[in-house]
């Protein structure tokens, strides 16, 4: 893996070996140390709003001992009409690796830079890095990646569901089920489900809002005791807060694996 620009760019052996990296980085494995980035540089380059994926991967260049640069967008000379190739060319002289979220999809696969790019998100593209964090989360709760049900309540728009969809049609036996709310009612859905997987209206790229489907504490009870409940967040009104008390919402499981999935990510490409 040189670019990580989509779920397309990464194997299935090479997504397992990333689940044990990421395994040996949370349990501080002393094995961990030659995988340490001491000197190396990674630049951030946001031109979308973000918390959880800008501050993860801070974290994890810092927790490797490599340096961070940060470039938001709103303020760089993207302003001034430069283009995202110039500024990426420009960024690749400071850097060893780039992570960029942009909002215009697939626009990084017709740039070559001459250092790692990985996709913090595109426009309505895709956002590998979330959905392999998403994929350790189930794989960590469900103990297995096949024969599982997923339902996807929300918008189906989410770059988060796209790269996750991909990933989970690798293996045998998933099925990957989109509620519709006026075909089903969400509690017969939800019970049939061993993956609940929420998203919000991505509302500053659609223009017809859906009929959004509140999940709170009354409709967890269809959900079956095995089952998990995961938002990649940020949440709006799709769902209620009160769901964090629930053992089986694993949200903010994912939001905690999302530094050593990203640890791992750059330990292999860098
Ligand atoms: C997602 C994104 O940016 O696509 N957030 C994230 O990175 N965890 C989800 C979203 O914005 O809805």
């Amino acid at each position: 893996m040189k670019n990580l620009l989509s779920i397309d760019d990464i194997s299935t052996p090479e997504i397992l070996n990333l689940f044990k990296l990421a395994q040996s980085f949370r349990n501080n494995d002393p094995d961990t140390g030659r995988f340490l980035k001491k000197g190396k540089t990674v630049a951030l380059i946001f031109n979308e709003p973000s918390t959880r994926t800008v501050l993860s991967f801070q974290k994890a260049v810092m927790n490797l001992q490599g340096t961070v640069l940060l470039l938001n967008m709103l303020t760089s000379s993207a302003q001034k009409g430069e283009t995202l190739e110039d500024t990426l060319k420009t960024v690749s002289c400071y850097a060893d690796a780039i992570i960029l979220r942009q909002s215009k999809m697939g626009i990084l696969k017709t740039i070559s830079v001459d250092v790692p790019l990985i996709n913090a998100g595109d426009g309505m593209g895709e956002h590998p890095t979330q959905s392999l964090i998403d994929l350790w989360t189930i794989y960590e709760n469900k103990k297995r990646l096949n024969g599982l049900s997923i339902l996807f309540v929300g918008d189906k728009n989410s770059r988060t569901v796209h790269s996750l969809v991909k990933l989970l049609e690798r293996f045998e036996g998933n099925r990957c089920v989109f509620y519709e709310p006026l075909e089903d009612t969400i509690e017969e859905k939800m019970g049939e489900a061993d993956v609940v997987y929420v998203t919000r209206y991505q509302s500053e790229r659609c223009q017809e809002k859906p009929q959004i489907v509140h999940i709170d504490k009354t409709t967890m009870r269809m959900m079956r005791q095995d089952a998990i409940l995961m938002h990649p967040l940020p949440r709006n009104e799709e769902m209620s807060p009160e769901v964090d008390d629930d053992p089986r919402s694993v949200i903010f499981d994912q939001v905690r694996n999302g530094v050593f999935i990203r640890m791992a990510i750059l330990a292999k490409v860098l």
